[in-house]
């Protein structure tokens, strides 16, 4: 399974913060945005990823994320000029995804808890997957609707009078299949190639699942200044109780097995003395110590 981490767009719901760098760059509390979508498929067991862009911004992602060698991991990346839709993503990175399954992720979409997407990865056989989950404002999103035993029957983009008040978060498993639709889909009335398009194609064909999120796993939009703040507040409230970071490539690149323990560490006397240093040495002294428990 490959992944496309879309992070391009205007940003300009976040003006004038995205002058200084682009939205999915802003800090959500101790972290680049881009950490957290990352961390969860590098948790999902994926290593090959397309970035993409738009031109200004390609060259920040690629001196933070590098080829992704120190995760242990594969990185590559794809200008979008202009954001025409998010399922220009297929068109874009068409040559990477190649004869493989697919993973689009939107590089502003923050999740918490649960392991619903690596189960939802490693179970995947055909078709696509997407999710599901409750909100107060559907009306901002793609809006699933269930018939009576659960089934999906309907999905619309940001409708008036939602029929539901499930969302559809930025996260989306999709068969090789997803390169063909992606090249029949129409722009729509404003103008953008919809991700919800390539979703009624699978509806209309029968192979969309559709999988609830649990109630305790927390989707957080960091769309406006606002919604920005309140999700570092709640990441910051999180790591505090529980001592353990949310949105960390380099944990669970150690955890996936991607890296090994020495180069975990190699990589940690790399950065500067910091509190995320210390987090990561206290994570690689957890490590030893669950080595000496085992023998
Ligand atoms: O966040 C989930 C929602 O994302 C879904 O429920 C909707 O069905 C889907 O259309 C999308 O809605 P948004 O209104 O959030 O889409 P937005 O245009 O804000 O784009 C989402 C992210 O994708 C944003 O970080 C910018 C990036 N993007 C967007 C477009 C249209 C690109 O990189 N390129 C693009 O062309």
């Amino acid at each position: 399974m490959k992944a496309i981490v879309l992070a391009g767009g205007a940003g300009s719901r976040l003006y004038p913060l995205t002058q200084v760098s682009s939205k999915q760059l802003q800090a959500v509390f101790d972290k680049p945005m881009i950490y957290y979508p990352l961390t969860v498929l590098l948790a999902s067991g994926v290593r090959e990823f397309c970035l993409i862009a738009t031109p200004h911004d390609l060259p920040r992602y690629q001196s933070l994320l590098g080829d992704g060698s120190q995760w242990g991991v594969a990185i590559q990346y794809r200008e979008q000029p202009r954001p025409e839709g998010i399922a220009q993503a297929f068109l874009i990175a068409a040559d990477f995804v190649g004869s493989d399954d697919v993973i689009l992720m939107l590089g502003d979409n923050i999740f918490s808890g649960g392991d619903d997407f690596p189960r939802a990865v490693s179970s995947f056989t055909a078709g696509a997957t997407i999710f599901a989950y409750h909100v107060k404002d559907p009306e901002r999103y793609g809006v699933v609707e269930f018939d009576r035993t659960g089934k999906a029957i309907s999905i619309e983009e940001k409708p008036q009078h939602p029929k539901s008040s499930y969302a559809v978060p930025g996260v989306y498993v999709y068969d090789n299949s997803v390169l063909d639709i992606a090249k029949a889909v129409k722009p729509s009335i404003r103008g953008e190639l919809e991700i919800t398009d390539i979703n009624l194609e699978y509806l209309r064909l029968g192979k969309l699942q559709v999988r609830r999120l649990s109630r305790g796993f927390a989707w957080l939009d960091a769309g406006t200044s606002t919604a920005l703040h309140e999700a570092s507040s709640y990441i910051e409230a999180i790591e505090r109780r529980q001592g353990v970071k949310i949105g960390c490539p380099e944990e669970a690149a150690l955890v996936r097995g991607f890296l090994s323990i020495a180069q975990f560490e190699t990589l940690i006397e790399r950065m500067p003395a910091c509190e995320y240093s210390d987090y990561l040495r206290g994570v690689a002294d957890e490590w030893h110590r669950l080595q000496e428990d085992k023998q």
